[in-house]
């Protein structure tokens, strides 16, 4: 708690630097300007009139909007599916020289993290690590960060630096350098870009999109969108195929067909995206949900599944016949005849649309017996805290275009098109960083990556189509699940 006032400190600092910390996309820097023609070619007055605006327009751009005209934009990140549709990261360049890091994105935090070198450090081998004196605008801010994940745990010391992702920079961006951490990081993970809103931020500092989103002009438009792919059903899935495609700034027409049905975050409590889950529906049969707050849900695309209250819960696998209840370290989870096509929809706020989960995204492995699979829907219990009864990821996020708006402040679901849908499946290599250096990660004598492949344990079964182990399923990540607030 007495990191409060100290924050504070740190806030208002950050408010005041906000207008100089934003920079265009790099797209926009004057790259390909002929400043320096060695023998200029004549120009007529139109000429040499174009040209001065155009000088004009690129200055005004760089230094970002002090004449009044600002120029916006928006950039995309390609993402990556690892482990099957266990969690999809995106790359982020840090520091100068900037060194690019892979970080899971999760619309269900709120802080940036990544993994330090130091000699503290506890992460698996293969984990890019980042090393704070070899970048020049580094400062520490000597503050201590900790978080409490549903998966897992970080702790370490907060520092700021440039940070860039999806064509645009910030500087400084506040982030945590992690020294301990349980259970959490997956190579060629880094850490984790909190996407959520900077009111559950355990470091108290303003995310990178959402410092972006609130600068006036920076982003054509204040949100950002997700498109992720599914390989949960793909018996040839590696350990890392193509993720789909995050926007900033604007959607990605060619990535959804039809409107996108906006619903308000309620009451405006803005921090997790929260929407009232208002509809559940199981092969056509509705189940009966509560209202208000007690149906509130995060839209988390860090978390791996759908976790709900346990009665409601209940309530939906009592619609699928000879479903049951798992026990032992698997409580909370059901398990049905694999047979059955499961059909769920969700419907949220004042809409009219119920989206379905496919049948593939809800089957998420095999039960204790070979014609037994495990759904993905599940109950932790008591969620406690400040997490929303129901948290909703990626088995419901793969099969919507999903858009997170910050003003108004809500949250809005498409269709995805054709061409987002061909993605399904497609094996091919992860995107690569376009900005940065790749880091270098130590030599471990030749396991670089051996805990990726520990977890590629993808399709294992015979007769299901979308086999996992049972440990593994203990195994799905839900990074939402946060307790919220400084720790200590
Ligand atoms: C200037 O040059 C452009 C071609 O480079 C021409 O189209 C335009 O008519 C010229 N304007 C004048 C005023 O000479
Ligand atoms: C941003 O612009 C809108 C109108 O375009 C205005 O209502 C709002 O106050 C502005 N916000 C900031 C932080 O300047
Ligand atoms: C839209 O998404 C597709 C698929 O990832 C990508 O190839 C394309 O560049 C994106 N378009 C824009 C304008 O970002
Ligand atoms: C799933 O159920 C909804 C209505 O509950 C229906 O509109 C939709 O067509 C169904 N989808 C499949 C694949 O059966």
């Amino acid at each position: 708690m007495y990191l409060l006032p100290h924050w504070l400190a740190v806030s208002c600092f950050l408010l005041l630097a906000h207008q100089e910390a934003l920079a265009a996309p790099d797209s926009s820097l004057p790259r390909s300007i002929p400043l320096l023609r060695r023998a200029p070619p004549q120009r007529n007055a139109t000429e040499v009139s174009a040209w001065l605006k155009q000088q004009k327009d690129l200055l005004v751009a760089k230094y970002h909007g002090r004449s009044g005209q600002q120029k916006r934009s928006n950039g995309m990140n390609l993402l990556t599916n690892q482990g099957a549709d266990t969690s999809f990261y995106g790359s982020i360049a840090v520091g100068t020289p900037p060194v690019a890091y892979n970080v899971i994105l999760d619309t269900g935090s709120s802080d940036l993290w990544l993994a330090a070198s130091d000699g503290l450090s506890s992460f698996n081998d293969g984990i890019a690590k980042f090393d704070s004196s070899a970048s020049s605008t580094f400062k520490d801010l000597n503050t201590p960060f900790s978080i409490t994940y549903g998966s897992g745990a970080a702790r370490g010391t907060l520092g700021q630096d440039v940070v860039r992702m999806a064509g645009f920079e910030l500087n400084p961006q506040i982030f945590a350098v992690v020294t301990q951490e349980s259970g959490v990081l997956t190579a060629p993970v880094s850490g984790l870009m909190g996407m959520g809103f900077q009111t559950i931020a355990s470091s108290g500092a303003t995310p990178f999109w959402e410092a972006l989103a609130s600068n006036n002009g920076t982003l054509d438009q204040p949100l950002m969108a997700f498109q992720l792919t599914r390989f949960l059903d793909v018996q040839s899935a590696q350990e890392l195929e193509p993720g789909g495609t995050f926007s900033l700034g604007a959607v990605n027409t060619s990535l959804f067909t039809g409107d996108i049905d906006y619903q308000d975050i309620p009451d405006g409590q803005e921090g997790f995206w929260l929407q009232e889950l208002t509809g559940l529906n199981v092969n056509g049969n509705s189940v009966t949900l509560p209202s208000g707050s007690d149906s509130y849900g995060a839209i988390d695309t860090g978390t791996t599944l759908v976790s709900g209250p346990e009665d409601v819960v209940a309530a939906l696998y009592a619609q699928i016949p000879n479903s049951q209840a798992l026990t032992g370290q698997n409580q909370g989870f059901y398990q049905y005849p694999c047979a059955t096509t499961v059909n769920v929809t969700m419907r949220f706020g004042s809409s009219t649309i119920s989206w379905p989960i496919s049948n593939a995204d809800f089957l998420v492995g095999q039960g204790t017996t070979p014609d037994m699979c495990v759904g993905a829907f599940f109950s932790i219990g008591q969620t406690g805290g400040s997490a929303p009864p129901w948290i909703i990821g990626d088995t419901f996020l793969k099969n919507v275009y999903s858009v997170f708006r910050a003003q108004p402040p809500s949250v809005g679901f498409a269709q995805l098109s054709e061409t987002a849908t061909a993605m399904n499946g497609v094996t091919g290599p992860a995107p690569s960083p376009t900005i940065g250096s790749v880091a270098t990660v130590e030599a471990t004598d030749g396991t670089i990556g051996a805990s990726a492949t520990d977890r590629a344990s993808t399709p294992t079964s015979s007769s299901s189509n979308a086999a996992v182990s049972r440990s593994q399923v203990s195994a799905w990540l839900f990074w939402g699940v946060v307790s919220a607030g400084l720790l200590l």
